[in-house]
């Protein structure tokens, strides 16, 4: 291989890899726990019939099985009643069998997301979407971190990527990956920018980033040609284009060119989040045993 393809892979940010590598550990630690008589287990609630979200339980459900963690799985109609789905979530919090519960997102429009959310108890939440978890990120005593930004945080980690000091501009306000990201890199002692629609000359501001996270979900938005020289790159975006194509948030041929390290889409961040799933259900699961 030419040195120059050389270099450009070794830039890339192989979450696909890290993945695996990370569901083969939590495997092992989820063996060492049913030997002491403990096996996590997740509830994944999926309401309704939306061809995306079906796909991503099922993939929950295949990476339960091959990590060896209990899964129960509820499919409802779309036109359940709030309060059916609200006592299933109560009878799940009581559940000794379940560590965790998910409520596949988004639901249909006659239920009220923040309410279910709410109902679930903080110390199941593994996709540490309650308010009380995100208050215990805000103030640096997290609990359940969102699956998406804590594998973010976790490809950095494991890359070898250290925050302290450096300008992170996330490109994205959302409650799943923007904010929660943010605060994230703050503890690692990052100073943070957030950006979003209405931020003005968002390319001033990508190109003073040491690190670039894009979470907007907008095809190729930032341009390879704001990059910093050196950068690192991570790519939450996952757009499609035409009938197969995938790409990123970011611009990745142009990007690549001038970062030091990036995520390709795919495999780069979209891997991880179900592995930070199987790692928080793990998590709660080592809980409920310390409480005996
Ligand atoms: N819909 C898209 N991503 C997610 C996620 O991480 N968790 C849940 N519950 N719903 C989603």
């Amino acid at each position: 291989m030419a040195d120059e393809g050389r270099m450009k892979l070794s830039k890339l940010i192989d979450g696909k890899a890290i993945s695996q590598k990370l569901r083969q550990d939590i495997a092992k630690e989820v063996a060492g726990l049913k030997e002491k008589g403990y096996t996590p287990g997740l509830a994944v609630v999926l309401v309704g019939e939306d061809p995306a979200s079906r796909t991503y339980v099922s993939m929950k459900e295949k990476a339960c099985q091959a990590a060896g963690i209990f899964s129960l799985e509820h499919k409802l109609p779309e036109d359940t009643p709030q309060a059916d789905l609200l006592k299933l979530v109560e009878d799940l919090n009581h559940d000794e069998r379940i560590d965790g519960i998910l409520v596949q997102l988004p639901l249909p429009g006659h239920i009220n997301s923040d309410r279910i959310i709410e109902a679930i108890s903080p110390h199941k939440d593994v996709d540490g979407f309650h308010p009380y978890n995100f208050g215990m990120l805000v103030i640096g005593k997290p609990l359940f971190q969102p699956c998406t930004p804590y594998g973010i945080m976790k490809l950095l980690e494991v890359t070898g990527i250290d925050l302290k000091g450096k300008e992170v501009v996330v490109v994205g306000r959302s409650n799943i990956v923007g904010k929660p990201v943010a605060f994230m890199c703050l503890a690692k002692h990052a100073t943070v920018t957030i950006c979003h629609s209405r931020t003005v000359d968002l390319q001033a501001k990508v190109g003073q980033a040491d690190v670039v996270i894009a979470a907007v979900g907008k095809a190729e938005m930032i341009k390879g040609a704001w990059i910093k020289p050196g950068a690192v790159v991570i790519d939450v975006g996952i757009n499609r284009v035409g009938e197969k194509k995938l790409v990123g948030d970011v611009e990745f041929e142009a990007a690549l060119e001038r970062a030091s390290a990036i995520t390709p889409v795919p495999g780069g961040v979209g891997p991880m989040t179900i592995t930070m799933l199987l790692a928080n259900t793990v998590e709660s699961c080592k809980q409920r045993m310390n409480k005996g």
